[in-house]
């Protein structure tokens, strides 16, 4: 098989980083990090998937002890938490790869099990998030939330300031903030959740302020070439959802425009398949015409829409999270238009730290 120019592989320069090629690997939550701690395992899971000036985001990761409500997530809110990045960041960057921390505060997402002392969990809310059935059946379920008083918000914001410090100390090149798919951040910006009567309620100024308040705080630790945001507007992922997502979308990225942020990632509302290929709707157009910075999309992407969104200016970078997983050297095979490995499903989440995790195969490059 000959290596022919795609768009996907072709550079693209992202403020200070120059990358060789536009395949990113999305945040992907995987489960292994037991006590909150990235190993040894993990270090091994993003060097395989790391290319010379590729750009890698990590998995959600804590900000805090109440950020946290699933298992064997990451945190890096403590010393040995970023030690323990530490060796991940090293080994990417062995591979010339360019990473950044996805940080994250799952608010009302959570249950008292994984709360300091069994407290409730926090949001902008006291509502509680109805049982969740997921795609293999079984039932989700979340604990009542308590309601963040409004002097207690500056404590949040400065959990967040501080683990992207934490993230500049652990050598990542950057940090992405959640603002996506029903977490803390999305319940206060999304009007479905939402039900406050002070500064951080009611309209869509005070529904983003705790939104862009995260955002300045990492601006101030690390400076906005190296804030990245992600942000789900039409999602309606743990109950959250907008009565006017074009409108929360577009409010949002006129304020990072300010801000003047890397980059802006965004979600597909929408996948199709027409004669059993996928199509994207392009649905993200507007927010992409709208934004300065560079955009970023997924959400059922495959080599064959990867280029033809990059080639029609639709986006700057994909990320792919599915195929990523389970192919470590993704880059490699959209350049070679190799088969794919397939995913699987039933161990995204387990936690084992091999198995559904490090053993998908690369490419036998003599076979080529
Ligand atoms: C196993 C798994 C874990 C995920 N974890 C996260 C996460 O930690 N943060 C996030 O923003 N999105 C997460 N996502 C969403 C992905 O980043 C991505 O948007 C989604 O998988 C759609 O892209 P794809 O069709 O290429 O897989 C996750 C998706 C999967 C399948």
């Amino acid at each position: 098989m000959e290596a022919k120019a795609i768009p996907l592989l072709t550079p693209y320069t992202m403020g200070r980083f120059d990358l060789s090629h536009r395949v990113v690997h999305a945040p992907l939550t995987r489960s292994r990090c037991y006590n909150n701690l990235p190993g040894e395992h993990v270090a091994l899971y993003y060097s395989q998937r790391a290319s010379k000036a590729g750009l890698l985001i990590a998995e959600a990761t804590g900000v805090s002890q109440t950020a946290q409500g699933y298992p064997n997530a990451p945190g890096i809110w403590t010393k040995e938490q970023v030690e323990a990045w530490k060796q991940v960041v090293d080994a990417v960057h062995r591979k010339g790869g360019v990473f950044f921390c996805q940080i994250w505060h799952v608010g009302r997402a959570s249950t008292y099990d994984y709360q300091p002392n069994g407290q409730a969990p926090v949001s902008c809310t006291d509502k509680q998030i109805m049982p969740q059935v997921l795609k293999d059946g079984t039932v989700e379920e979340f604990s009542t939330p308590r309601r963040l008083r409004e002097d207690e918000i500056p404590q949040i914001v400065s959990d967040f300031q501080l683990a992207a410090r934490n993230c500049m100390e652990a050598g990542f090149d950057g940090v992405e903030i959640h603002c996506a798919f029903g977490y803390l951040i999305e319940q206060f910006m999304k009007d479905s959740v939402n039900d406050r009567t002070d500064k951080y309620g009611g309209n869509m100024e005070n529904r983003c302020r705790f939104a862009l308040e995260v955002i300045q705080a990492a601006i101030n630790e690390m400076g906005a070439d190296r804030v990245g945001v992600r942000l789900s507007p039409y999602s309606n992922c743990l109950d959250c959802w907008d009565s006017d997502p074009d409108a929360l979308g577009l409010y949002m990225i006129d304020a990072m425009n300010k801000l003047g942020i890397l980059y802006c990632s965004m979600v597909e509302p929408e996948v199709i398949k027409v004669d059993g290929k996928v199509q994207i709707p392009y649905k993200l157009l507007h927010f992409r015409k709208d934004f300065a910075g560079t955009f970023i999309v997924a959400g059922g992407y495959n080599r064959e829409e990867g280029n033809k969104a990059v080639s029609e200016g639709y986006t700057d970078l994909v990320a792919y999270g599915k195929w990523f997983l389970a192919n470590p050297d993704l880059p490699k095979r959209f350049e070679l238009n190799a088969p794919l490995n397939k995913y699987d499903r039933s161990t995204f989440y387990t936690p084992d730290p091999v198995v559904g995790y490090t053993d998908y195969p690369f490419l036998d490059l003599s076979s080529v």
